[in-house]
């Protein structure tokens, strides 16, 4: 589809950068080091870095033959330090394999340390002007939302499908431009919350646009499946009274008032009996529900018990009759007030 990099080339023309310290170059060792340094860091924080970096270090030579620690240091608040030790290493690494030569294709570039198939090409097309396609995380999010791809990106079949449509895309000429606009519509128009669909150049092909998908695409990571617990809390009922207990200080709810919980497998008269000195009948059950925390799911069943006769509890437990309206006042999780709210 021609479009797609037309409007590219079109937008990154009016609306893009083109006085960036590391434009206007085709220095590949210039490039390098910005391509380095944008991989995770935005632009604005990147340029005083990449200037006092450049002044410092101004080619493959002076960087090859510093000290590891002085790199570190003009790298020192850009985070992801792993970056500097495999740009050093690199220039090092080139100073001896091929006399300080920059490799001059994006399969080559591709091989040193710390570079992917996507920054390789970033670096062969502003340095060479070579066709390559590029897919970066915002990229990646331009391409699935337009195209209307789904599909977690970490899946290798969505990869594939990803780089193929990256690579049918490219435009016969402008390599510089498109890769350009590509890289700066990504992270600023095609935003991951609040894409500004009404000013993108793609606007009139974009699926997620077209069919209200932009908040589902890109297709998430699949969250990891939560551990599970089952309980059943017991709504231990005598007259207007009801049974709470508090719970342990630390753990879910530390230290709240809640209902008396039973494992999902035990019998709860019996639990009723051993543990809460109850005598009871079961009264009709009331509807389980799920609650989900951050690292696990409860499943709780709530059980309605009629108390018949108060023993003495066999374990020492906290427990305390309140009249009702007095229990949903106290320090309840939410699920158990509207637990006890809806007995009423
Ligand atoms: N991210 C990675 N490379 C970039 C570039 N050249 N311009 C803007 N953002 C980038
Ligand atoms: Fe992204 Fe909206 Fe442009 Fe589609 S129209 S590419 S969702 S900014």
């Amino acid at each position: 589809m021609s479009g797609f990099s037309d409007r590219i080339i079109a937008w990154q023309r009016t609306h893009g950068r083109h006085d960036l310290p590391w434009q206007n170059t085709r220095d590949p060792y210039a490039i390098w080091v910005s391509e380095i340094m944008l991989q995770q860091t935005q632009v604005s924080a990147v340029i005083p870095y990449y200037q006092r970096f450049m002044l410092r270090f101004p080619d493959i030579a002076t960087l090859a033959i510093a000290e590891q620690i002085e790199v570190l240091q003009l790298w020192s608040g850009l985070g992801y330090y792993s970056r500097a030790r495999n740009l050093h290493a690199s220039a090092q690494k080139l100073m001896l394999e091929s006399g300080g030569k920059f490799p001059p294709s994006a399969d080559t570039i591709a091989q040193l340390p710390g570079i992917g198939r996507s920054t390789a090409a970033a670096i062969a097309a502003f340095s060479f002007g070579h066709k390559g396609a590029i897919l970066d995380g915002n990229v990646r999010r331009v391409l699935c939302r337009c195209f209307g791809v789904s599909g977690w990106a970490g899946q290798p079949a969505v990869e594939k499908e990803l780089w193929t449509l990256a690579t049918s895309l490219l435009p016969p000429d402008n390599i510089e431009a498109y890769t350009q606009g590509l890289m700066d519509l990504g992270a600023s128009l095609c935003s991951r919350s609040k894409p500004a669909c009404s000013q993108c150049p793609l606007q009139q092909l974009c699926i997620a646009h077209r069919d209200n998908l932009t908040a589902t695409l890109p297709t998430s990571k699949p969250r990891k499946a939560l551990p599970e617990r089952a309980i059943t809390l017991l709504l231990l009922i005598d007259g207007n009274q009801i049974l709470l207990e508090q719970r342990p200080p630390t753990g879910i709810w530390g230290g709240l008032w809640s209902l008396p919980e039973v494992d999902g497998a035990f019998n709860v008269q019996q639990a009723a009996r051993l543990r809460y000195g109850q005598e009871t009948e079961l009264l009709p059950t009331m509807p389980a529900f799920t609650h989900t925390f951050t690292h696990f799911r409860l499943h709780i069943t709530p059980q309605p018990l009629l108390v018949t006769r108060r023993l003495s509890p066999a374990e020492e437990t906290l427990t305390l009759w309140l009249d009702r309206e007095d229990a949903i006042q106290a320090a309840l999780p939410t699920p158990v007030r509207s637990l006890i709210n809806r007995l009423r």
